[in-house]
């Protein structure tokens, strides 16, 4: 089922097998005290929960071994094949605490059938959808105390999957361990809630066709990582990639969708190609501006017309979506040849609105008439 289709049923109803993990208490636990100092400025992915949800598949048997254990480093044979390989892909999602206290997830069986999505494309086994929302469910009641209240804040959660089997043959790994990870985080980009500057990807790409662009793998995100190097260089904090075979197309950014707002108020994104990730936070966002009467539409998006758009005014704000940046307005786009600014360098109402309406659901403010949220605790 594509995310787009996935749209029509409740997260509250979708199974859950988290009372057939089993629960094994960190004795080295932080303290109350410890945790609060850990939590205190909350960044991006640096602080993790006491522990760690895992499974493991074998080949022949199935998933089995459900647990709940102690965060820590892995026992892994050097020859696993994931070191060697790659054949590896990972999701990312958040938990929400609302004001009442309650936690609730966005959107949970859509990263669950996503995970499958990208298992197929990288060869590895599926994880039916209870396991893995039963795996978010076990380490966040087992973790509770570190889901933040603060504004803006989130408990940040990384399933993955990797090929845990010792051999260095080329082929689909008969031993594969699943773990969740967990950790509480603020917003993405230090600086908060800012316009980001935009580098323009040249010469490189980060997924062609047929390749493993729509998957969630490690590997895409490793080809991203010089081009994103570069942006750095040039003063900005994100790569935009351009289609591989035209070299023309807008297609993502290093971690998130992108989308663009043209001055008569017609939102548009790149359409789904088959190598770009299928992003969830972008299908929501595009029901959110259609339930608002505004014209969204998916199509292939030329660099030369964005650049041009921005310099005469057509377009009147870029931004970027995804779990991790939420909605982050974009104030710059940069490449060797051009430099533009857009909106001043200013976040536009259009993408704060969007964002405004998004976070009024995953926290709870405002009434969830899609039926995205499930709550955990
Ligand atoms: N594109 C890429 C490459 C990403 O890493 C992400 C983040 O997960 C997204 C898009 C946005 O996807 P989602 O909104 O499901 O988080
Ligand atoms: C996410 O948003 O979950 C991602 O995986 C993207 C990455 C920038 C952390």
């Amino acid at each position: 089922m594509s995310i787009a289709e996935s749209r029509g049923t409740s997260a509250a109803n979708a199974p859950s097998s988290a009372a057939s993990f089993d629960v094994r208490p960190n004795p080295s636990a932080k303290t109350d005290a410890e945790r609060a100092e850990l939590v205190r400025e909350l960044a991006f992915g640096k602080v993790f929960t006491d522990h760690m949800a895992r499974m493991q598949w074998r080949e022949g048997e199935g998933w089995s071994d459900r647990r709940v254990e102690a965060y820590g480093p892995l026992q892994l044979d050097p020859a696993a094949a994931v070191l060697h390989y790659a054949q590896e892909i990972f999701e990312g999602l958040k938990a929400y605490k609302h004001a009442d206290g309650s936690v609730w997830l966005f959107r949970p069986e859509a990263n669950a059938e996503r995970f499958n999505r990208s298992a197929v494309r990288l060869a590895l086994p599926e994880l039916p959808v209870e396991d893995f929302i039963g795996s978010i469910e076990a380490l966040i009641a087992t973790d509770a105390a570190w889901v933040p209240g603060v504004e803006e804040s989130s408990l940040y959660l990384r399933p993955f999957m990797f090929a845990s089997e010792a051999f260095l043959g080329v082929r689909p790994a008969h031993v594969i361990d699943y773990l969740l990870i967990a950790s509480p985080v603020g917003p993405y980009f230090a600086g908060g809630i800012k316009p980001v500057s935009i580098w323009v990807a040249q010469g490189f790409h980060r997924a062609g066709p047929g390749g493993t662009g729509a998957a969630k793998c490690g590997g895409n995100y490793a080809a991203s990582l010089l081009p994103q190097q570069q942006a750095y260089a040039n003063g900005c904090q994100q790569v935009l990639f351009l289609d591989a075979k035209d070299d023309r197309f807008l297609e993502e950014l290093g971690g998130m969708n992108v989308f663009v707002v043209r001055r008569d108020g017609t939102v548009e994104t790149p359409r789904l190609t088959g190598t770009i990730l299928e992003g969830i936070t972008r299908d929501a966002v595009m029901t959110i501006l259609e339930d608002d009467n505004r014209k969204v539409i998916e199509k292939d998006i030329t660099l030369d017309e964005v650049r041009s758009g921005i310099e005469s005014g057509d377009i009147v704000e870029v931004f970027a979506c995804g779990t991790a940046a939420v909605v982050t307005p974009v104030g710059r786009l940069a490449s060797p040849d051009f430099d533009v600014t857009i909106n001043g360098g200013e976040a536009g109402d259009i993408t704060m609105g969007i964002r405004q309406k998004l976070t009024d659901i995953q926290y709870g403010r405002a009434e969830d008439a899609y039926g995205w949220m499930r709550q955990v605790l």
